[in-house]
């Protein structure tokens, strides 16, 4: 499986933090905020990952990450996202690079606690389709939400006022090389985005979608609270932990 990070966008919610420089360049506690995301899919045994950057600073990526040898890496792929056109828009510019292989994709303001090894080898048994990650939280409303039937999810909601669960659907995606042509069939939402939640629907549809349920703490760092959020969790416990992995007993085929 290839990774992914998506740290494109303009991270307007933290203006004037990224008035000059990109979010995922933000410090969270003690390190770059894009340094979580690569940790994640490199403690899960992915080494082939492209970074879509965009907006502010483009180039500070290259000088900050160079070919990864910060995380045991040869080598590091990237491409830039021009404008704002959402998750699945920035996305769609990894069809080259991930070719006919299944892709991990992480958005690049998600932070987790553990490791993802057992979700990503549960992914690849599953023989394609796709798989979400769900995470209790106390403000669903801020999030892609599940509405869930036991272990089935029947649909994903992105930021609803009235939420049908108590999850959110976290920033790490695994999907089949079919993720392209259904991006090519996306419209653009009322925000005006490409949303990864259309996406997943698409996979929910055709009956081709498993979740698992992350154990230990999730954050992502978009917004001033999560930011800060985000950064106490990581100064207490540390982030991308190795010992924590994921429940594989929680995936259910939908
Ligand atoms: O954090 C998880 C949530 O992320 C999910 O629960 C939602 O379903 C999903 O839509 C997303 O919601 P946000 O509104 O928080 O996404 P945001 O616009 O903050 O983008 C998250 C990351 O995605 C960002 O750090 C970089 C990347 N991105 C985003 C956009 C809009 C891009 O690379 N390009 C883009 O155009």
């Amino acid at each position: 499986m290839k990774g992914v990070v998506l740290a494109g966008g303009l991270g307007s919610r933290l203006k004037p933090l990224t008035a000059v420089t990109n979010k995922h360049l933000l410090p969270v506690y003690d390190q770059p905020m894009i340094y979580y995301p690569i940790q994640t899919l490199v403690n899960a045994g992915i080494t082939d990952i492209m970074i879509v950057t965009g907006g502010n600073s483009a180039g500070d990526f290259l000088k900050l990450l160079g070919n990864g040898k910060a995380f045991g890496l040869k080598h590091l792929n990237y491409t830039y996202q021009e404008g704002e056109g959402g998750i699945a828009a920035a996305l769609s510019l990894v069809e080259h690079f991930a070719g006919d292989d299944a892709i991990c994709v992480v958005l690049g303001d998600n932070i987790i606690q553990g490791n993802i090894r057992a979700a990503a080898d549960s992914y690849a048994k599953q023989g394609g389709g796709a798989k979400i990650l769900l995470k209790r939280v106390s403000d669903p409303q801020r999030f892609g939400v599940p509405e869930l039937d036991g272990k089935r999810v029947l649909q994903i909601e992105e930021k609803p006022a009235n939420p049908k669960s108590e999850y959110a659907v976290i920033g790490i995606y695994m999907y089949d090389a079919d993720v392209f042509k259904i991006i090519r069939t996306l419209k653009p939402s009322g925000r005006g985005e490409l949303e990864i939640t259309d996406v997943n629907n698409a996979y929910i549809q055709r009956g081709d979608m498993t979740w698992d349920e992350l154990e230990g703490w999730w954050s992502d760092a978009g917004t001033f609270e999560s930011l800060l959020y985000a950064s106490n969790l990581v100064a207490e416990t540390g982030a991308n932990n190795q010992e924590l992995t994921y429940a594989a007993e929680a995936s259910a085929n939908s």
